[in-house]
């Protein structure tokens, strides 16, 4: 029996030598530790043992099956180890390579545009109110003091919603929901979308405007000269002048156009103002008596001005954009020059 176990230890010892991976590991321990492995049949060869050497024997055999298990266990933490340093190592990553390269976001040149130019009105005093997209007739245009079948109405085609439920085809309704929510001295701007069946080169179905009204006691149209004036310094640069030309509107009387001298050329004449030296960027004028009256305010005591100014003009001459369509494509090529 001794001869036995020490025959068995040598196999272990030379079987064990030979490991190197978890299934050969496996193989040893169903080859000589498993219920059906060597040192359990050594255990079974106890019964053919005499009674007087039994203890001796199975007390032998018990240590060499400890020993073996002593083994094993040695084996299999070893093996784990080297495994995890393995995969360490093929793991590892290098925290000095560059990474990869984030793209940013950035602003697009309407809010660009927006944003500048009511930080130019903010910065004398107006406060920002913005109006409902979906409009009623009443606010887009009867209090504007265009009444039903009023030829006016043709000169901003309208996407009706429902009857009398329409998109908005200017900011003016804001000028009315303003002057019911709050009473003079009033000094808003309304910015936001607007919509009209219209579209070309220079025209878009949808647009944006940002509309200024100030209502106050003596409000003239020096007023509206001296604010306009200020606001394209502050956009075209120090070197450019206002003119103010006649023009109509409803809801303004008297109604004014206004150009601005051109910035390209300084007034020679150019392709950008198509050699006027003027470029006609807004419309505006002194608050119609009727509109606020419509809104509750003494046209005797009050008197106001408004203006509507084309973001998306402002922009493009700005930044001589000369397709208003670039504006609405997300080309990325487009809009990554508009990056700070
Ligand atoms: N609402 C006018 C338009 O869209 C612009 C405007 C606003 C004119 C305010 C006068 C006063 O054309």
């Amino acid at each position: 029996m001794q001869a036995k176990i020490k025959a068995l230890r040598e196999q272990v010892e030379s079987t064990i030598g030979s490991v190197h991976t978890k299934e050969e590991l496996s193989a040893f321990w169903q080859q000589f530790l498993s219920k059906k492995g060597s040192i359990q049949d050594l255990m079974k060869g106890l019964g053919s043992v005499s009674a007087e050497e039994r203890p001796t024997i199975g007390k032998l055999i018990n240590e060499f099956k400890n020993e073996v298990n002593a083994k094993y266990e040695a084996l299999a933490a070893k093996l784990e180890e080297l495994e995890l340093e393995s995969r360490n190592k093929s793991e590892q990553v290098d925290i000095t390579l560059p990474s990869k390269k984030i793209s940013k976001g950035s602003l697009h040149p309407i809010t660009i545009t927006k944003d500048l130019m009511c930080d130019v009105f903010s910065g004398m005093g107006f406060e920002i109110y913005e109006g409902p997209e979906i409009e009623d007739d009443d606010h887009n245009f009867t209090r504007l003091n265009v009444a039903k079948n009023h030829p006016a109405r043709d000169m901003q085609d309208t996407f009706y919603v429902a009857e009398d439920i329409l998109l908005r085809t200017h900011t003016s309704p804001g000028q009315i929901r303003v002057m019911d929510s709050k009473k003079p001295p009033i000094k808003v701007l309304v910015p936001g979308r607007v919509f009209r069946s219209d579209s070309d080169a220079t025209h878009s179905p949808m647009f944006h405007q940002l509309e200024g009204l100030v209502v106050d006691k003596k409000i003239t149209l020096c007023d509206l000269q001296g604010l306009l004036d200020q606001f394209v310094k502050k956009i075209f640069g120090d070197g450019v002048k206002t003119r103010l030309r006649p023009s109509f509107f409803p809801f303004t009387e008297p109604s004014v156009e206004v150009d601005v001298s051109c910035f390209e050329c300084g007034g020679k004449g150019c392709s950008l103002c198509k050699g006027t030296g003027w470029i006609e960027v807004l419309g505006g004028g002194i608050v119609h008596h009727k509109v606020l009256e419509n809104c509750g305010i003494d046209p005797e005591e009050y008197s106001g001005l408004a203006f509507g100014i084309g973001i998306e003009r402002i922009a493009m001459l700005k930044y001589g954009i000369n397709n208003i369509g670039l504006l609405y494509e997300n080309d990325l090529r487009f809009l990554k020059q508009f990056k700070d």
